[in-house]
């Protein structure tokens, strides 16, 4: 009997819609931090999120001429593009991550090879696989119109004379000979400049939140104890959360406002791990130390400086071979494929890879020293692997 009562009251307890603890707790840290509303944003760093969002959507500094930010981070698919490999100019072998929510990150990119938002704006502008362009096709584009040079100077101070410069600094992915005829001096006025558009677009994807869900409304109405809101939620996606919060224990990592730690970890796929082409986290560790646009160096601010600390601790290492960043979980039912390689190809396929460890590397291919010890298989039943998606649907 005493059995049974035990049943019955786990059951009762399942079936909360306020969620007891500690469930409640760890949901609650789950609550998406406040918005930050456009419109409270004022004086220069208005002008720097207006140039920055004509810089997103421009493709007039790019040698592709249908080719901006937006093509691949596109406005109506969560600004990415839902294709696993997008091409650019060439081909890149990684999904295009959705942008909403990245100023919450910590580290840009799958191996998080930049440490600003601003200084990863300036990479695909000149990359050959995606935009082709250059810095100062970029500065002489913005100087050619009233509009931009004005926003530029109210957002910056005076944009950089560009009289007797030649026509690009790159040629494909090498330096044009005829820039690396330019002084220094004037190079680094053109770098600062350059990085001052990374620092626009930085300010305009600053305001890309991924729109409010009915798990925004649930977390709202635990906030406050609300019995009535609450039972709004849909029951089956509830209690995904508490197997997202329990037994999956995808909050270890998935945790916080944007269901990310911002860390990097190998999850077993097969294309990552010591065995894998892409080093991930290694590669992009020695990618940052080498960007001279990274916090450690002249382009960075006083306080950002301080705050580089971080960069500098880093360390090329080894066990960090084939880890990437865990993405953000906001709005993940709009942003398939999945993966940094875009391997999932929709969110069932993506449970089954952690629940029975389908597409998965085998315990005998670990990354052995390397490399975390590879995740468990969860044994959850098909009930339970419905029961999760139905709640990442509703994120
Ligand atoms: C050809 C497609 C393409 C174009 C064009 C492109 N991107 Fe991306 N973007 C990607 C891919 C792919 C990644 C993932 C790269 C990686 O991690 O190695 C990425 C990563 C990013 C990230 C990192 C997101 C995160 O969560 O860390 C940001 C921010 C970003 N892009 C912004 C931009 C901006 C700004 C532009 C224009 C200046 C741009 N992208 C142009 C495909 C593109
Ligand atoms: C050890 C840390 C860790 C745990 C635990 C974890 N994840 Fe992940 N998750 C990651 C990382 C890292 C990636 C990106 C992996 C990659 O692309 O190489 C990821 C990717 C994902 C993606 C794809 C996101 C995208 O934009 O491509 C989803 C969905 C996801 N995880 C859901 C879950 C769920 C559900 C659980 C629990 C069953 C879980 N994760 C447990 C770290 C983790």
């Amino acid at each position: 009997m005493p059995g049974l009562l035990l049943l019955l009251s786990l059951a009762t307890l399942l079936e909360d819609p306020l969620l007891p603890e500690p469930w409640r707790g760890k949901a609650l840290s789950l609550a998406r931090s406040d918005l930050r509303n456009s419109d409270s944003i004022s004086g220069k760093e208005s002008f720097r999120r207006d140039l920055g969002e004509l810089l997103f959507y421009a493709t007039g500094f790019s040698e592709n001429p249908s080719n901006s930010c937006a093509s691949c981070h596109d406005a109506e698919r969560a600004f990415q593009d839902q294709r696993s490999h997008p091409r650019g100019l060439q081909g890149i072998a990684r999904d295009t991550p959705s942008l909403w929510g990245v100023s919450g990150q910590r580290w840009w990119g799958w191996d998080g090879r930049w440490d600003s938002l601003w200084a990863q704006a300036l990479e695909p502008i000149e990359s050959v696989d995606e935009m082709g362009g250059d810095r100062l096709m970029l500065l002489r584009w913005i100087d050619e119109d009233d509009q931009r040079r004005d926003l530029f100077e109210k957002g910056f101070g005076p944009l950089p004379s560009l009289a007797g410069l030649p026509e690009k600094a790159r040629s494909g992915s090498d330096w044009h000979p005829d820039y690396l005829l330019v002084s220094k001096s004037r190079r680094k006025e053109i770098d600062l400049a350059f990085s001052k558009a990374g620092r626009s677009i930085a300010a305009f994807e600053a305001t890309l939140e991924a729109p409010r869900s009915s798990f925004d409304d649930y977390i709202d109405a635990l906030a406050t104890s609300d019995l009535h809101k609450a039972e709004l939620y849909p029951a089956e996606a509830r209690r995904g959360l508490i197997l997202f919060l329990d037994k999956g224990r995808c909050i270890l990592c998935h945790g916080g406002p944007l269901l990310s730690d911002g860390e990097f970890h190998d999850t077993g796929l097969l294309t990552s791990g010591s065995s894998g082409k892409d080093s991930g986290r290694y590669g992009g560790i020695l990618e940052l130390k080498s960007n001279p646009f990274n916090l450690e160096g002249q382009f960075s601010t006083a306080s950002e400086m301080e705050g580089a600390d971080r960069t500098r601790r880093l360390k090329r290492d080894p066990s960090v071979w084939g880890a990437f960043r865990t993405p953000s979980l906001r709005g993940i039912r709009h942003t398939a494929p999945y993966f940094h390689d875009g391997s999932q190809k929709d969110l069932k396929s993506v449970i089954r890879f952690y629940t029975r460890r389908d597409g998965a590397r085998k315990k005998s291919q670990a990354a052995g020293h390397h490399g975390e010890n590879l995740m468990e298989e969860l044994n959850f039943t098909p009930g339970e692997e419905y029961l999760l998606e139905r709640f990442l649907e509703t994120l």
